[in-house]
């Protein structure tokens, strides 16, 4: 992943004008310092099949993470979450202002697109994952999840509509991460079950997400926590310990389905997956 840093650091927007701090914006939480997870991801699918495309590949996880990176900007502002804090470091509308923040994420929204058109794969291969990207990061996606999340706030949904939700905002991103590898190795044929696996995979993550929210200050989170209250959250709807059931079983749940992946597959991504799958323990 290192690497892959150094990719990112490379290929930052470049946008120099007389605007006083458009491209500062850009790059200040790409730079901020988030975990990739998603990158991680993808990557590992594809150095498990193909290591040889991993440095080629690197242009679709930076796709990847300048999307999720714009729908953090977003998710932070004042109409939104209303957050302060995100990678250790003050929110864009904070540091600068709300119409500054809402650009930010615009341009690394399309930014992301611009980027994987240039990627280094046949045009099938990446209209494949323009589709795959803008499908589950957009109106059916992401999007979505995060019109229920806000929409809903102060009206507690059933628990399967709170996981419709999860699945949307976070799950499809997170899923498409592992297809968008399958597609660059030309393996298809495990494209869908690599994104079921993800569905669940991001459905946990965000269940730990909301876990994280009551157990973490904001200091140790890198972002600002008890922010859900109002919030359709797995700790709002079941309570802390319960939530904390769910994420353990969805953890077993995917633990064995990890151990029945092919060996380079296991290899590749066990221990990034071990590592996040069991991180409501921390
Ligand atoms: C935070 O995502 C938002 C959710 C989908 C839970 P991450 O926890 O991956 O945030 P970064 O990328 O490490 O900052
Ligand atoms: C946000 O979920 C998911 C996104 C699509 C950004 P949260 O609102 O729980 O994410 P955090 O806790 O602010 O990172
Ligand atoms: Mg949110
Ligand atoms: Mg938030
Ligand atoms: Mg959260």
């Amino acid at each position: 992943m290192e690497q892959f840093e150094a990719y990112l650091l490379a290929h930052l927007p470049s946008a120099p004008s007389f605007h006083p701090h458009y491209e500062r914006s850009l790059h200040q939480m790409l730079t901020g310092g988030g975990k990739r997870f998603r990158p991680a991801l993808l990557l590992g699918v594809v150095k498990a099949y193909n290591p040889l495309l991993v440095q080629s590949a690197f242009s679709a996880a930076l796709a990847l993470e300048l999307l999720h990176t714009y729908s953090l900007i977003h998710d932070d502002l004042p109409a939104m979450d209303n957050a302060d804090l995100r990678r250790g470091i003050p929110t864009l509308h904070k540091t600068f202002n709300e119409v500054t923040a809402i650009l930010a994420g615009d341009a690394l929204n399309t930014y992301a697109f611009e980027v994987l058109s240039h990627a280094p794969f046949c045009d099938k291969v990446i209209v494949k994952l323009v589709r795959e990207l803008s499908s589950n990061g957009g109106l059916n996606g992401m999007v979505l999840g995060q019109a229920i999340d806000c929409h809903f706030e102060n009206t507690p949904l059933a628990l399967d509509q709170v996981k419709m939700l999860h699945i949307h905002k976070t799950g499809k991103l997170i899923a498409s991460s592992l297809k968008m590898g399958a597609i660059i190795v030309g393996r298809d044929d495990i494209a869908q079950e690599l994104y079921d696996f993800g569905i669940d995979l991001g459905l946990l993550f965000q269940i730990q997400d909301d876990i994280l929210d009551v157990t973490h200050d904001s200091i140790s989170a890198g972002k600002t926590t008890n922010n859900d209250e109002a919030k359709n959250s797995f700790v709002t709807l079941l309570g802390l310990e319960n939530a904390i059931v769910e994420a353990e079983l969805l953890a077993q749940k995917l633990t064995l389905q990890m151990e029945s992946f092919d060996e380079n597959l296991r290899r590749e991504l066990s221990p990034t997956l071990t590592h996040y799958i069991n991180r409501h323990k921390e």
